[in-house]
């Protein structure tokens, strides 16, 4: 009788706590999950490694690891989708080995489109989509970003950059959307939006990452540690810093942004993985910010102290997620090590953990923690494509159109196209582009400027290419000289005095003593000294670091569509004392 009542009772309760379990809030599933968690489990979830540095991906189960990126230049050596997709969900499988099988949260560098994916659209950069000051538009775009990245199994991109660029001498001028923060809050925002979608539940959401907070486009020229802004010293008052810098993550955190990243630079001479005030006091409870925080690419090793300080500082100050990326056993074994020691409280550990765990939750990980395969026939996209284009043409600003040389017809005789870059997909895409730096070269699948000229064209029009700018042909009624920076990311990018390369510069002395009337298009990541030529050329078109589809700089250059661009930068003169073409500029037909 006991047996037959004891039975009844056991089932009553397991059908009381499948009921319940299913009904259970987010909060409850966390709560009951972290009840469960050992501090190894724990500590492994606060632990972000990169893909490359895990020659053993076993790994992932050993140390109960919570999160794998792939940096700039991680990632499977063919990077196809289909490669990608195997790549990717080797790590989950593992993960969900684990005792608890919590599903890893995989982190890309997704910032203008997925473009580390070979054949995936490529958007313009941030400074080009600041130009069209269409926050539909970049919202669009974003959300396309989101499926082709959820369709290779990542659901979380380190995008927007939402740096408020003061000084374009950075190396990351492009990243940023404006040197206005209205600007850069507004289409920051957008991006947060086109990212989660309308739930981060959904299968073709990513979790959105704006970064680097705070302060970092606001860097003292000089005072970087690798270069000469970056991961600089950002010298204002609190009130400045909330004005500028600031602004971005407060519509981002109202746009339910559930990821931040952390700064590498200082704010006063204090870093920011290290400022419990402005990670702590001011984005948490402040302004009530409930996702988590994550730490950038090495970033704690540049704070003070042995590593044991720099771990317990960094997750002190309010750190959640530590991007390691490579010595993740240190690091691991020393917090743990800092815990035992009591020099980082179980609290701030349970605080961490709840934060990431809620942001798993809330994506759907665990019902859905590998790639949604139907998703993968949608990366690179005829009507992916065409949004991107429609990006572009919104984004190209016309600095200069004497005699009204603008647009071209599309029925002149004969077109010379100059300058290497002209047939460049890679020069055209910039950094952060199937690798860190990006490169020149045919690189992906795209439109280059060359291709899109001559597909515009009529079937009367001659194009010919003149790379080097020699031999031009006589009857050659327009050259359309295309130049620019080459590809660059970061500090790799700072300059004393941002210009075009030489050799392009080179090739433009060529063509001046043809005495033919030139448009020349810019392919730059920031305004660029071209004070010398304006007088030389007769159009100027500014089309940034447009990515794969150049048909949306054709579409401006014959006047299918009406340019509308206008500066989101000062386009200073080197010695920066006055603006060759003032913020907001930009011509119309
Ligand atoms: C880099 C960048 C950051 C990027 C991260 C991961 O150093 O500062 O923007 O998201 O590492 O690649």
């Amino acid at each position: 009788m006991i047996k037959k009542t004891f039975l009844l009772l056991l089932i009553f309760l397991l059908f009381v706590s499948f009921i319940f379990s299913s009904e259970e809030s987010i909060e409850e599933k966390v709560e009951r999950l972290l009840s469960q968690m050992t501090l190894e489990e724990k500590v492994g979830q606060m632990t972000q490694v990169d893909s490359s540095y895990l020659y053993n991906p076993e790994d992932v189960k050993r140390y109960f690891i919570g999160s794998v990126l792939s940096g700039g230049n991680s990632g499977p050596s063919n990077p196809t989708p289909a490669n990608w997709v195997e790549y990717v969900n080797r790590f989950q499988y593992y993960a969900l080995q684990t005792r608890l099988r919590i599903p890893i949260l995989y982190g890309i560098d997704a910032v203008h489109g997925n473009a580390k994916v070979y054949s995936a659209v490529v958007f313009p950069h941030n400074i080009g989509l600041g130009c069209t000051r269409n926050e539909k538009l970049v919202e669009d775009c974003a959300r396309i970003t989101a499926i082709e990245t959820s369709a290779i199994g990542i659901r979380w991109s380190f995008a927007p950059c939402v740096a408020v660029v003061q000084d374009v001498r950075w190396g990351r001028t492009y990243e940023s959307f404006s040197e206005n923060p209205d600007v850069v809050a507004l289409l920051g925002s957008a991006v947060v939006r086109g990212f989660q979608g309308g739930s981060l539940s959904n299968k073709d959401s990513i979790l959105a990452c704006p970064k680097h907070f705070v302060g970092d486009g606001g860097t003292k020229f000089g005072t970087s540690i690798n270069g000469l802004l970056d991961q600089g010293d950002t010298r204002i008052s609190e009130k400045e810093l909330r004005n500028i810098h600031l602004k971005p993550y407060i519509f981002a955190i109202k746009n339910s942004a559930k990821s931040i990243m952390v700064s590498f630079s200082s704010w006063n001479g204090i870093k920011m993985h290290a400022n419990k005030y402005l990670l702590t006091d001011v984005l948490k409870k402040e302004l009530g910010f409930d996702g988590f925080l994550v730490s950038d690419w090495k970033a704690i090793e540049q704070l003070p102290g042995n590593y044991e300080d720099q771990v317990a500082m960094s997750i002190n100050a309010g750190i959640d997620m530590i991007m390691v990326p490579d010595n993740y056993v240190r690091f691991i074994n020393t917090l743990i090590s800092c815990v035992q020691k009591g020099r980082v409280p179980i609290s701030r550990i349970d605080d961490a953990v709840r934060r990431i765990l809620k942001v798993k939750f809330l994506l759907g990980l665990f019902e859905n923690p590998y790639a949604n395969k139907d998703l993968i026939n949608k990366i690179g996209s005829k009507e992916h494509r065409e949004v991107a284009r429609r990006a572009v043409r919104e984004s190209v600003v016309v600095l200069q159109n004497k005699n009204k040389i603008l647009p071209l017809s599309k029925n002149l005789k004969h077109i010379c196209v100059v300058g290497p870059k002209a047939n460049d997909i890679g020069s055209q895409c910039g950094g952060w582009t199937i690798s860190w730096q990006g490169q020149k070269g045919n690189i992906t699948v795209g439109t280059t400027i060359l291709e899109a000229i001559k597909k515009s064209v009529s079937n009367n029009t001659k194009v010919t290419f003149s790379p080097y700018g020699d031999n031009i042909p006589k009857d050659a009624e327009v050259i359309v000289a295309v130049v620019g920076e080459k590809p660059y990311a970061e500090s790799m990018g700072d300059t004393f005095k941002p210009e075009i390369e030489y050799s392009d510069h080179l090739i433009l002395q060529n063509i001046f003593k043809e005495k033919k009337p030139i448009v020349m298009i810019l392919l730059v990541g920031r305004p660029v000294d071209i004070e010398n030529y304006l007088s030389k050329t007769f159009g100027v078109i500014c089309a940034w670091l447009p990515g794969t589809e150049g048909e949306g700089i054709t579409d401006i250059l014959f006047g299918d569509f009406n340019p509308k661009g206008r500066l989101s930068f000062t386009w200073y003169t080197v010695d920066r004392n006055k603006a060759t073409f003032p913020y907001g500029y930009g011509l119309s037909y």
